[in-house]
């Protein structure tokens, strides 16, 4: 039987990496048959799209070209790396995926969400995930977390008022069922339950 494909989104700081550790630990104890992966990234060439599109010296890089480099890197990670996955019967837990194009490019940047389901269609076609969880905390709050942005970051150093704008793209998103908002006001285990509890309530895990 074909996998399922689950992904993480969220505001920098949200405490994505904290969380996909925390599930992995879990999932591997629980003995599920999975592989996490991450966008932009995840695979060799993606990885180096991704040192490109963060790379803080490119200051003059145009919105659509950031838009295109993640789709670019999207469609090689999904054939070398979420496709074969998928194809095994593995469930794949990825952090970001196409809602971060929505959130960030096609809200915050203002490209559109059609732009970006052009230019995601074939990531859209057959990789719609099965299940989003989306860490749900506003930038400020998940800045002070993280104390600052990195300002080698391209993305991180856009400020507040950018990051409150992809939130306000996030929040958007929850009018697709299987966008799931996670309460992250408790402390980093409290979540973990809750996201625990959600894959369960989706008979994504037993
Ligand atoms: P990360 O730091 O969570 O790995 O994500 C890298 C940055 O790329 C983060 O600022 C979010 C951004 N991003 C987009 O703007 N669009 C996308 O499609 C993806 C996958 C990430």
């Amino acid at each position: 039987m074909r996998g399922k494909f689950i992904t993480f989104e969220g505001c920098e700081g949200s405490g994505k990496s904290t969380q996909l550790k925390l599930l992995s630990e879990y999932l591997k104890s629980a003995g599920v048959d999975f592989i996490t992966s991450r966008e932009p990234g995840g695979s060799e060439i993606s990885e180096d799209i991704r040192r490109i599109i963060l790379n803080g010296k490119y200051t003059s890089m145009c919105d659509e070209c950031e838009a295109l480099l993640y789709a670019a890197s999207r469609v090689q990670h999904i054939k070398e790396v979420i496709e074969p996955a998928l194809a095994a019967g593995k469930l794949v837990v990825c952090d970001r995926f196409v809602d971060s194009s929505f959130a960030y490019q096609g809200y915050a940047r203002g490209l559109g969400e059609q732009f970006i389901k052009n230019i995601n269609a074939f990531a859209l076609e057959k990789y719609t995930p099965d299940l989003t969880v989306f860490l749900d905390i506003v930038p400020k709050d998940a800045f002070a977390r993280k104390h600052g942005a990195d300002d080698s970051d391209r993305m991180e150093k856009q400020g507040l008022a950018f990051h409150q704008k992809v939130y306000e793209g996030y929040k958007q998103l929850q009018k697709y069922p299987r966008f799931c908002p996670v309460d992250c006001s408790g402390d980093k285990w409290q979540t973990a339950e809750n996201i625990k509890n959600l894959l369960k309530s989706r008979n994504i895990i037993k």
